[in-house]
C-alpha cells in the first residue's frame, strides 16, 4: 500500500485511547475555551482522521503565506492550502498555554479538541490578498470559497492540537463517515493493494460511474474507493445524505460486490479548483490509495478555472517525488450516440458535440423537480429517482 504523505506511518491526531479521551475531555472542559469557524473545525476532523498527515496542527502565518506562495511550508513539507483555525477575535484565550476548541456545528458547542497555544498572530490585509489569489486564483468576494476565507477573521491560532471529536460527521454519516486510518485497515483487510480514489461532491450519473470503471480497469486496480465530502457545501448543492444513498444505490445495482468502498470525510468544500485537486491527492494518499481520478472541472465553482486546470497543476506546479499517488487523468466523459455507450472525448476523435448526451446541472434540476425523468443514458433510473424524490420534497 501507498506510504502517507511525509512520513512512514499515519499519525492521525484523534486520541483514540478511550479512557485517554475521557481524561482530556475533562480537562478542556477547566481551560480557556473559543468557538472555531467552521473550516476550522472541519480541518480538526481531518487533523483528527490523519488525512492531514503529517501535519501536528494549525499553520502559523510564516507556514500560511510559504503554502499558499509556493505549496511548501517553512521547513521545506509539500503542502497545497494553510490550514488553519482563524478567529475575528481571540481576547477570551489570551496568554493561554492550552486551550478548548469548541465545535460551531453542533448545539451546545461541545468541546472538538484542545489546542496547544504556539502563537496568536494576524494576517495582514496583503497577506490575505496574497493567500485569497494564490489558492483561488481570483478574490471575486462571489467565489464561494473566496467568501468563506475572508470572512471568518485574521486572527490566526497556531499550533498542535489532540482532536476528541469527530464533530457531527460519525452520528449524522454512521455508514459513511470514515477516517484515513480506517479506510487503511479496511483496504488492508480486504487485500487492496492499487486502489483508485474517486472524489465527488455531486450524485454519481452514468459518467462518473463509467469514469471510476474506466480508471479501476486502465490501473488494473483491486478496488474502488468513492470518497464523498459530508461537510458543507455552497447553496443548491445535493446534501450528502441524498448523495450518499443515490451512490449506494448504482454501487449496489452496476458494481460487482467487493470492488468498491463508499466512504466519506468531513470537510468543507474550498472550491478551490487546482490547489483543492493537490489537497485532494495528499489526503487520498493519506488512506492508502495509489491513484485519484481527476477530471473535468474537478473541485471548481463557476468559470473561475479551466476545464482541465486541476490535471495541470499536477503537471507544471508539483515537483516530481512530491507525491506517491498517481492522478488518473479523465478527459470529458459522456454519452455517445453513435457508440451507444460512455466514452472520454479524447477516445473518439471524430464524435461532434450533438454525438453526445450531455445535460447541465441547471437541466437536470429544472427536469427532477418537474418530475420529469432523466434519459437513462445520463442517468441510472434508479439513481434518478431517488435524487427526484429529493427535488421534488424541496418543491413542495
Ligand atoms: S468535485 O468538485 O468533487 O470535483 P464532482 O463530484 O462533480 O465535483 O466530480 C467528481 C469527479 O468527477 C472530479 O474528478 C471531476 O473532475 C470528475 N467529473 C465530473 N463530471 C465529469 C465529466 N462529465 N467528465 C469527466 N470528468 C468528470
Amino acid at each position: 500500500m501507498v506510504k502517507p504523505h511525509g512520513s512512514e506511518t499515519l499519525n492521525p491526531l484523534y486520541v483514540q485511547d478511550e479512557q485517554k479521551r475521557a481524561a482530556l475531555l475533562k480537562e478542556a472542559e477547566g481551560l480557556p475555551s473559543i468557538v472555531v469557524c467552521s473550516a476550522a473545525a472541519a480541518n480538526a476532523v481531518m487533523l483528527g482522521s490523519g488525512y492531514f498527515n503529517p501535519l501536528t496542527g494549525y499553520m502559523n502565518v510564516a507556514d500560511s503565506v510559504s503554502v499558499a506562495e509556493k505549496m511548501r511550508t517553512a521547513n521545506g513539507l509539500f503542502w497545497p492550502v494553510p490550514i488553519v483555525n482563524m478567529v475575528e477575535d481571540a481576547s477570551s484565550i489570551a496568554g493561554a498555554k492550552r486551550i478548548a476548541l469548541r465545535d460551531p456545528n453542533v448545539e451546545g458547542n461541545p468541546i472538538l479538541a484542545i489546542q496547544d497555544l504556539e502563537a496568536i498572530e494576524q494576517f495582514s490585509d496583503e497577506q490575505m490578498k496574497m493567500m485569497t489569489d494564490k489558492i483561488f486564483r481570483t478574490d471575486d468576494p462571489k467565489h464561494p470559497g473566496v467568501a468563506a476565507f475572508n470572512s471568518v477573521g485574521k486572527t490566526v491560532i497556531s499550533g498542535p492540537i489532540q482532536v476528541l471529536s469527530f464533530s457531527y460527521f460519525e452520528k449524522e454519516f454512521p455508514e459513511t463517515f470514515r477516517t484515513a486510518y480506517q479506510i487503511r485497515a479496511e483496504m488492508e483487510k480486504l487485500g487492496w493493494k492499487k486502489v483508485v480514489a474517486f472524489q465527488t461532491r455531486n450524485p454519481m450519473h452514468r459518467a462518473h460511474e463509467e469514469l471510476c470503471r474506466m480508471a479501476y480497469e486502465a490501473v488494473n486496480a483491486d478496488g474502488i474507493l468513492i470518497h464523498m465530502l459530508l461537510g458543507k457545501l455552497k447553496k443548491g448543492d445535493i446534501p450528502a445524505d441524498v448523495r450518499d444513498a443515490s451512490i449506494r444505490k448504482m454501487v449496489e445495482l452496476y458494481f460487482p460486490p467487493n470492488t468498491v468502498l463508499i466512504t466519506g470525510y468531513g470537510f468543507d468544500m474550498l472550491y478551490a479548483g487546482p490547489r483543492e485537486a493537490v489537497l485532494h491527492a495528499i489526503f487520498r494518499q493519506n488512506t492508502g490509495c495509489s491513484h485519484l481520478i481527476v477530471g473535468r472541472d474537478h473541485a471548481g465553482v463557476g468559470d473561475y478555472y479551466g476545464p482541465f486546470d486541476a490535471q495541470t497543476i499536477f503537471r507544471e506546479e508539483v515537483p516530481a517525488g512530491a507525491l506517491e499517488i498517481e492522478i488518473f487523468e479523465a478527459d470529458h466523459t459522456a454519452w455517445s450516440k453513435k457508440l451507444n455507450k460512455v466514452v472520454m472525448m479524447r477516445d473518439v476523435p471524430d464524435h461532434t458535440k450533438e454525438d453526445f448526451i450531455m445535460l447541465s446541472g441547471t437541466k437536470v434540476r429544472e427536469m427532477l423537480s418537474k418530475g420529469e425523468a432523466l434519459p437513462p443514458e445520463f442517468s441510472r433510473p434508479e439513481v434518478a429517482q431517488i435524487l427526484m424524490k429529493y427535488y421534488q420534497s424541496q418543491a413542495e
